[in-house]
């Protein structure tokens, strides 16, 4: 099983993850928690261009989009064995953040052909001005109309693809209990 938590910057999800993943550990399930972009040389490399401040530019956006699909290309192999394995990986993003954020639909699918779809996404959705204000300022992409645009975009998708969709607005450990929820409903756990 393949569970992927999505949001703009600042959403949370972090956190959330963290909190998710110690849950499903106390509860007995055997857990992997990935991100992306992973610890790859390839990763490296995107957290290093994030910061340049023509990130969220096209053709800058173009090669960050080749970038993400080939790290994630990599983390597949490792998504797959724990699977295999009968282990529940825990996903800090995937294939639907390059569809927010490098948003050209056709070509994203095509360039990621070889990622895995997740087999349950939840989005923290969050209003721009609020996830900013909890962000460090770290990268280019960490700034107010283009996260409105990111927002929109992940909503768009969330529509089509069935996501569930929570309001990170709430505190701390009510979205906790949100995620629990449909995490515990996937899995077949009663809480
Ligand atoms: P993020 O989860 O915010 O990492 P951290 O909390 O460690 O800074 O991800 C880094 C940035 O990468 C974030 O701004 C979203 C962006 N991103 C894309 O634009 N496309 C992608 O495919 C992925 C995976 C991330």
């Amino acid at each position: 099983m393949y569970i992927c938590l999505e949001g703009i910057d600042g959403s949370g999800k972090s956190t959330q993850i963290e909190l998710l993943v110690k849950w499903l550990d106390d509860c007995g399930i055997d857990v992997l928690m990935v991100f992306e972009p992973t610890g790859s040389p390839a990763g490296k490399l995107i957290r290093e261009l994030l910061q340049n401040p023509n990130a969220t530019k096209n053709n800058f956006q173009n090669t960050l989009a080749l970038l993400f699909a080939a790290d994630r290309i990599i983390l597949m192999d490792k998504i797959e064995a724990a699977e295999k394995e009968g282990r529940v990986v825990i996903s800090d993003r995937c294939f639907y953040s390059s569809m927010a954020y490098q948003n050209d639909g056709d070509w994203i699918g095509t360039i990621n052909k070889f990622a895995k779809r997740p087999d349950l996404v939840l989005l923290l959705d969050i209003d721009p001005e609020t996830a900013i204000s909890r962000c460090e300022g770290k990268d280019s992409f960490e700034d107010v109309d283009f996260l409105i645009k990111i927002r929109e975009r992940y909503l768009e998708i969330a529509d089509k693809q069935d996501f569930a969709v929570l309001n990170a607005r709430n505190g701390l450990n009510k979205i906790h209990d949100d995620i629990k929820r449909v995490v515990a409903r996937k899995l077949g756990m009663c809480i």
